[in-house]
């Protein structure tokens, strides 16, 4: 199976499984307990805090917020601050932010938040000075996606903190970046951002466990409430094992990027180069600047679901737009915010590339997709 849906989860990175055997074994404790067995976990998470914070060159490890995953995180970083009493409540989004945000966005609405969303322009991008204007006095944060998780498409994250911070003070910058830490540098001081969302299964890390960076003085209310655990931040007994392997795999990812980069593009050329030249296949957003892993396509003419089929009989694995839903058939918000018709989008396949590819599935995955619409056809 040529695997290239890694925007939808990855494969284990070993130093990832290494790091998480000892916790499945004889390191079982609970971290908050009070004896050897559970000081040995609770040094493990901490552990993996530090690291997590070098990571990112966060200021300080408590800025590390360890979650059930990255839909986890996007919550806490919307309503957080939206639901902290501080007296701002407003929240802005771009019409392009992964559901986890956009549904966060739709569930403040409904509780009697102001909710503005930011469209794109036909590339994916958001202008930074339309998400400024929007900022008001009671705008608690503004979320703007580090890169699209279907197109690729990356959001000038800098920008917009900048423009933020010329007309507020106090509006909080949040970045989901779980789709661009596979290829760019992901650091507080290369993003500016005050919260940051990571999920470690996009990086070769296992499901169900992500991070939230939190700068020090964010007023934040909890979305899960209990026993008070990640400093009252978020409860619930740490998943020590799934926080050792996601450190683990983020930094084998960060110390991987350079070669992750120069494959995943050398793949990706030669993937759309001839499937450009076969399917008169298009890119979606071109010429947009994309993270070098995503190939999100247009094949006129070819039904998207029927062609996945295809192509699973075939031995490749893609998907349609995001696979992070459940239910199979989603129209998604991504390429109509693009102004791309549903017709359009329903011709579109995302293929996406990640840590196992190398150059020559390129080749192998073009010419299977190239023969497969040409039957088709
Ligand atoms: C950009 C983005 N944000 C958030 C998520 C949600 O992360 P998780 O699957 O860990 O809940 C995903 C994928 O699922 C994603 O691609």
């Amino acid at each position: 199976m040529l695997y290239l849906d890694h925007a939808a989860t990855t494969p284990l990175r070993p130093e990832a499984r290494e790091a998480m055997a000892p916790f499945f074994d004889d390191a079982f404790g609970n971290p908050s307990g009070v004896h050897g067995v559970a000081r040995r976990a609770r040094n493990a998470v901490e552990d993996a805090r530090e690291r997590a914070a070098a990571l990112l060159e966060a200021d300080h490890p408590l800025e590390i917020v360890f979650t059930g995953g990255g839909t986890e995180a996007d919550n806490l970083a919307l309503a957080g601050p939206a639901l902290a009493g501080t007296g701002r409540t407003a929240v802005v989004v771009t019409a392009v932010e992964h559901d986890a945000i956009l549904a966060t966005a739709a569930f403040l609405a409904r509780l009697g938040h102001s909710v503005d969303v930011i469209g794109v322009d036909a590339h994916g991008r958001v202008d930074p000075e339309a998400v400024a204007a929007a900022v008001r006095a009671e705008t608690a944060v503004v979320s703007v996606m580090a890169a699209n998780n279907e197109t690729g498409i990356r959001q000038p994250v800098r920008d917009v903190v900048a423009a933020v911070r010329a007309v507020s003070s106090e509006a909080l910058v949040h970045t989901d970046a779980v789709q661009a830490f596979p290829a760019e540098e992901v650091s507080v001081p290369a993003l500016g951002a005050d919260l940051i969302t990571l999920a470690s299964h996009k990086v070769g890390g296992p499901k169900g466990v992500g991070l939230l960076y939190v700068r020090t003085g964010t007023d934040l209310e909890p979305v899960i409430h209990g026993g008070g655990q990640e400093l009252g931040r978020r409860s619930g007994t740490h998943n020590v094992a799934g926080i050792v392997g996601m450190v683990a795999a983020l930094e084998a990812a960060a110390a991987d990027r350079q070669r992750f980069r120069r494959d995943v593009a050398e793949a990706r050329r030669r993937f759309e180069t001839h499937l450009r030249a076969a399917l008169d296949a298009a890119v979606t957003g071109a010429p947009a600047d994309r993270l070098p892993q995503h190939s999100h396509l247009h094949l006129p003419g070819v039904d998207a679901e029927s062609l996945l089929i295809r192509l699973d009989r075939a031995g490749v694995a893609a998907s349609a737009g995001s696979a992070c839903h459940s239910g199979a058939t989603h129209v998604s918000h991504v390429p109509a915010a693009m102004g791309i018709d549903p017709q359009r989008a329903a011709q579109s396949v995302r293929f996406s590339f990640g840590w196992t590819s190398v150059p020559g599935d390129g080749d192998t995955a073009s010419r299977i997709v190239a023969a497969q619409v040409e039957e088709m056809r």
